[in-house]
């Protein structure tokens, strides 16, 4: 808890303390269909660019969104357009879809982007933006724990998002590795890795378990938010 109130991340965490209490005190809708309803009036409907337009939108003119966003997201769209065609992509945490909709607009009709969302109100959102964006028939969104549904997968997958609470990314990546959903080859991208994030066990097992070929990827001056892959030498 300490790291929220650290130089770096202060600024963060009073601002996101003082709106989530002020839609608390009016009662505002939850964020992810706030952020539907924006979308289905300022995106156009089948285009994927214009549904992550009006995200970003929202981000900059209304409120902050834990998305990936326009600045981390080309790092990890990068990744999934060098895929081959067919890729399956596992992610952890849709919130309102906005990387689900990044990367299966970066592979082709054939990949399928396969997301685990537990909130309810992330995944009515969510399901609503791939729809408006056309791309229901490539995205997924399974409604529940990730702990409760990695076991109904089938594997293999291609790349591995994580990207929903950091306290769960050690123990979630050993059940899919339990389970066989990756290959010697799989990528596995975990987005917000910084000091601030308390991720150090993931980081300690990704790098010291000799599966992982690691690569640190800085996306901020701060190292709020970083992400690392790791190319699964074995499964
Ligand atoms: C950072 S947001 C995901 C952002 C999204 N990947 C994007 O970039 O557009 C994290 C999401 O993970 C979800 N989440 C947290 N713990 C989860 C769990 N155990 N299983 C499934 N979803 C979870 C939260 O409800 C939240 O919507």
């Amino acid at each position: 808890m300490w790291r929220f109130l650290m130089p770096g991340a202060i600024g963060w965490t009073l601002r996101t303390g003082a709106y989530l209490l002020y839609d608390t005190i009016t009662g505002a809708p939850p964020q992810p269909l706030r952020v539907r309803d924006f979308v289905a009036e300022h995106a156009k409907r089948g285009d994927p660019a214009s549904v992550l337009a009006a995200m970003d939108r929202f981000a900059r003119e209304v409120r902050f969104l834990m998305n990936i966003g326009p600045d981390k997201g080309p790092l990890v769209r990068e990744l999934v357009a060098k895929l081959p065609d067919g890729a399956r992509v596992l992610e952890l945490g849709a919130f309102c879809g906005y990387s689900s909709i990044l990367f299966a607009s970066a592979l082709g009709p054939g990949s399928r982007i396969v997301s685990i969302e537990k909130s309810e109100a992330s995944v009515e959102g969510s399901r609503a933006n791939v729809e408006f964006a056309g791309l229901s028939d490539r995205i997924e969104i399974h409604h529940g724990s990730s702990s409760d549904v990695i076991p109904t997968l089938e594997g293999p997958f291609d790349l591995v998002f994580l990207d929903h609470w950091k306290d769960l990314y050690e123990p979630d990546l050993k059940l899919i590795e339990k389970h066989g959903l990756i290959r010697p080859g799989s990528i596995v991208v975990a987005d917000n890795v910084g000091e601030l994030f308390g991720v150090q066990s993931y980081l300690d097992y990704v790098r010291g378990c000799g599966r992982y070929d690691s690569e640190h990827r800085p996306a901020s001056g701060i190292e709020l938010y970083s992400t690392v892959a790791g190319r699964c030498s074995e499964s």
